[in-house]
């Protein structure tokens, strides 16, 4: 009976969201990791806004190899996209998908700001995490999955100690509970905006509109990039994405991915 109701729910709702670029919606109780059920799924030829949405994973994954804690009440979802751009813009997708979940956590009311490059938070909290997989080959991208897990009302104390006091909710922060099925609608509107500017290149808006939700320009800040570690001030975002970064012996940088923190942050820890 359970899972009955849980199958109508989701074929009523793929029926009545009218969002264009989602193809075909799968929705589980659990998975591992719904980026990497994307990812198989997109080599066996699955078609761009194949979206896969699980409401626990047992592995998901975070950045820079750590996991991502998926309790119930979280929104964990991934994205198949097959973008025909030139593969140094794929890059600018992670940009498209921290405005996409800013936006949508903003429309609720929360204060929401995007920490470079795509740490979703709230008064300096973690909100959401996003996690970009792609399958780029010479100048072809057969895929991008684009991964966002979302604390919309998880109980922070699921989460392990370390990170439970870095981490908000979506229904913490507005103060009410907010529906799982209407957040999800929100988020697939937003994300066919800001895609369809993507696709038609208006990468200078997009650009723009990141800037005006991120609170890392003008920051004192140290990355740790794949090849270094290095202190500066994030100065500004290049047309690729590119963070600038004035280090103090006064050489601008371009970083294109990393791990920030913050120094008035850091001093705080
Ligand atoms: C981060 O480290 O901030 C990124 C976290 C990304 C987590 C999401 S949850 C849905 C998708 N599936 C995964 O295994 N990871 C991403």
């Amino acid at each position: 009976m359970k899972e009955k109701m849980f199958v109508k729910t989701t074929v009523e709702f793929f029926r009545n969201l009218h969002v264009d670029f989602v193809k075909k919606l799968l929705v589980f109780e659990n998975l591992d990791s719904t980026n990497s059920t994307a990812k198989n799924l997109a080599r066996a030829g699955a078609v761009e806004g194949t979206v896969v949405v699980a409401h626990t994973q047992s592995y998901g994954r975070g950045r820079l190899d750590r996991i991502w804690e998926s309790p119930k009440g979280g929104v964990y979802l991934s994205i198949i996209l097959r973008p025909q751009v030139q593969t140094e813009r794929a890059s600018l997708l992670t940009f498209v998908a921290a405005l996409v979940v800013a936006k949508t956590i903003r429309s609720y009311g929360a204060p929401t700001t995007i920490k470079w490059p795509n740490d979703v938070r709230v008064n300096n909290k973690k909100i959401a995490g996003i996690l970009l997989e792609s399958e780029i080959v010479g100048n072809t991208i057969h895929y991008v999955v684009v991964g966002l897990g979302i604390n919309l009302h998880i109980d922070i104390k699921q989460l392990s100690p370390e990170i439970q006091s870095q981490s908000t909710t979506v229904s913490s922060e507005v103060g009410h509970p907010v529906d799982y099925y209407e957040f999800l609608r929100t988020l697939f509107q937003q994300f066919e905006y800001f895609y369809m500017l993507f696709k038609k290149g208006n990468y200078k808006r997009l650009i723009d509109e990141w800037k005006k939700h991120s609170d890392t320009l003008g920051k004192v800040i140290r990355i740790q990039t794949p090849t270094e570690i290095l202190k500066g001030t994030a100065c500004d975002i290049d047309e690729l994405g590119f963070l600038l970064v004035r280090t103090e012996s006064g050489e601008q940088k371009k970083i294109l991915s990393g791990d920030c923190l913050y120094f008035d942050e850091l001093r705080k820890v």
